[in-house]
């Protein structure tokens, strides 16, 4: 099947490493231009290079903390700038911290609303005046919590469910200028992050990391965590013209971790 992403223009917000670099992967393999995003400059340079030797689509990053409304704009207009244009939006980010609800502060609260539900909201705003003009595709990388809720990730599984709401109502919004926005949900896929949050319950449990994972293992029919680069595929369907009919969705990549129907 042709994606037909050759010359699309691709902002994958949070793309220096685990998920949102595979996606950035995908569709420079697609042939998309892709503007690549994170916190510091020798992480993105690093993948830059490595995308570019794929001899796909064309690479370029803006350094943005993407936490900050001046940042996010000013990533957005990079993007115009190098390429004209905004076709696709993944709008990615890091994941808040884990945390049961008596040890969290207004200030963890805050940070996460605005690292996890603001930012979305502010890219969107921010890059729309150009997805209106030829129609486009938006992608909101959320968490499997938005269908379970994960024991001692409150953060996560309230926000997250923010960005699941936020995308249902664009999608009719937005149906009129042919803009299609879905969420992509991960279970567990082999990254940093997952890394982390086995280690951060391996430690509250007085657990190795490997018995964490041999546990988290058992819980997944497929019987392994996902690889970054599979969940990749999923969104680069999603933002390709081959989805002409999926809007206000949000997909599960988790293995067959969820039960609900
Ligand atoms: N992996 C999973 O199984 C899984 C499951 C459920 C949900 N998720 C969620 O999916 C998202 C991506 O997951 P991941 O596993 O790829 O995480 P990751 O490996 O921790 O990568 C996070 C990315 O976000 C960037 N980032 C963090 N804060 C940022 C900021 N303020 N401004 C700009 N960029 C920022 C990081 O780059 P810099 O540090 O260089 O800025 C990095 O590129 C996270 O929100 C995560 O919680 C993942």
């Amino acid at each position: 099947m042709d994606l037909h992403l050759q010359g699309k223009v691709a902002l994958v917000v949070a793309s220096s490493q685990g998920l949102g670099k595979a996606i950035a992967k995908a569709l420079v393999l697609e042939g998309a231009h892709v503007m690549l995003n994170g916190r510091h400059q020798d992480k993105l340079l690093e993948v830059q290079q490595e995308l570019e030797a794929l001899q796909g689509g064309k690479v370029s990053y803006c350094t943005a903390d993407i936490t900050k409304a001046e940042d996010v704009h000013r990533l957005v207009q990079e993007t115009r700038n190098v390429y004209g244009k905004v076709d696709i939006l993944i709008n990615n980010a890091g994941g808040p911290p884990s945390g049961s609800f008596e040890q969290l502060t207004d200030e963890d609260w805050q940070n996460a609303f605005e690292l996890n539900l603001l930012s979305t909201i502010r890219m969107i705003r921010e890059v729309l005046p150009d997805l209106k003009e030829a129609g486009g595709k938006i992608i909101n990388i959320a968490s499997s919590s938005v269908k379970q809720p994960i024991p001692g990730l409150i953060l996560s599984n309230t926000f997250r469910l923010g960005m699941v709401g936020l995308a249902k109502t664009l999608a009719e919004e937005l149906a009129p200028h042919k803009i299609l926005i879905n969420t992509v949900a991960p279970g567990r896929i082999a990254t940093d992050r997952l890394a982390y949050l086995n280690q951060v319950k391996a430690d509250k449990l007085g657990m190795t990391r490997e018995e964490i994972e041999a546990e988290s293992l058992e819980s997944i029919p497929l019987g392994r965590f996902g690889e970054p680069d599979e969940f990749a595929k999923v969104v680069a369907f999603l933002v390709s013209d081959a989805n002409s009919y999926m809007t206000g969705s949000t997909f599960l990549v988790d293995g067959g971790l969820i039960k609900s129907i």
